[in-house]
């Protein structure tokens, strides 16, 4: 008898075949569009060296990472299937285009 596969197997199946089909039209990003539009982000994220003007409270480092692994955080947030109610509503503003050009930028910054 073959057993059916078990759910959390399924679900990781369907993500990992469908992600790269949904994110593969990103358009290319300008770094330099990125940077005046990352101008609201340095209050929490604190950008620039790290210093997190939020101790406080935990944020993800967002700088130096891959541009395509912040690409995908931001459209989910956009999309709503990431679910954290600040990162939504900065994300809900911007377009595919405004996506890539923050990634771009972001991901060019050395931590
Ligand atoms: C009010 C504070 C705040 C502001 C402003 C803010 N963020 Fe965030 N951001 C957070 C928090 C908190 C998280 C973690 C949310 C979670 O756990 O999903 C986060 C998560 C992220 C992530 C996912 C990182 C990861 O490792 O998964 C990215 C990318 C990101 N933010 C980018 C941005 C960008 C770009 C801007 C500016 C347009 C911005 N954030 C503005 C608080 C903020």
């Amino acid at each position: 008898m073959i057993r059916p596969l078990p759910i959390a197997a399924c679900l990781a199946l369907a993500f990992s075949l469908h992600a790269p089909a949904a994110f593969a039209q990103q358009p290319a990003g300008d770094a330099d569009r990125g940077r005046a539009l990352t101008y609201t982000c340095v209050g929490c994220h604190g950008i620039e060296g790290y210093k997190n003007a939020y101790p406080h409270y935990h944020v993800p480092k967002i700088g130096g990472q891959s541009a395509e692994y912040l690409a995908n955080a931001l459209t989910e947030y956009r999309r709503g299937t990431r679910r954290h109610p600040t990162m939504e509503v900065q994300a809900q503003s911007f377009s595919d285009q405004d996506i890539a050009d923050i990634a771009a930028f972001l991901s060019g910054l050395t931590p």
